[in-house]
């Protein structure tokens, strides 16, 4: 119970210490969010997106699962794409992976996790459709380090498949779709990608009634 009373406090301390430096701000914030950006990432504890981009609540509209997926048959990650997009407007999208992944190691590895198992076939489909270049990659780290970025990079790709991205990219010219990796021993994020039209596409993927 401990652990729990910490962070209520902290939320108290942190709610009086906000009030302080701007009386309005939790009104203001109560009646309008309008973030011009939405985070898909990975789940892990250490990924926290306000934190490693500096924004504050009402900038970053987040969505998080294990190895920052984007699963077409994914209720959930739809909802948050078709919400982000069409009612708040984003500017952006961002898909951000980060090196030493749980899930992408695991993905590589051959051990059986029950139902994580199916999750994580989405990228063994990734390592299959690069596997004359990560199976050239000796170091282990190295090679999952790899298909982590060859992760984002299909992610991004993903988002462009939906007929939510293509609709918005033909009415609106927005989002544009962003390929980020994270450090955990840096700090630092990198950009990998940016898409902003159907043109990287396989023609196979476009739809033309939109
Ligand atoms: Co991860």
């Amino acid at each position: 119970m401990s652990e729990l009373k910490r962070l209520l406090e902290n939320n108290r301390a942190w709610a009086a210490e906000r009030v302080k430096a701007d009386p309005q701000y939790f009104s203001r914030l109560a009646k309008l969010q309008a973030p011009e950006f939405l985070w898909i990432g990975c789940s892990d504890s250490r990924v926290a997106a306000n934190v490693i981009t500096g924004t504050e609540p009402g900038e970053v509209f987040v969505h998080r699962n294990i190895a920052n997926m984007v699963v077409h048959t994914d209720l959930n990650l739809l909802s948050v794409l078709e919400f982000a997009v069409n009612y708040l407007k984003v500017k952006h999208v961002i898909v951000c992976g980060h090196y030493g992944c749980g899930g992408v190691i695991a993905a590589e590895g051959h051990t059986n996790l029950g139902i994580i198992n199916n999750w994580l076939r989405n990228i063994e489909d990734v390592y299959r459709i690069h596997r004359e270049e990560l199976d050239a990659i000796k170091d282990h780290e190295k090679r999952v380090n790899r298909l982590v970025e060859l992760n984002v990079a299909e992610q991004v790709l993903n988002l462009a498949k939906t007929s939510i991205i293509q609709k918005a990219w033909k009415d609106e010219q927005r989002p544009v779709l962003h390929g980020w990796v994270y450090g955990l021993e840096t700090g630092h994020l990198k950009s990998l990608v940016e898409v902003k039209d159907a043109s990287v596409l396989d023609p196979v993927y476009r739809y033309d009634n939109l």
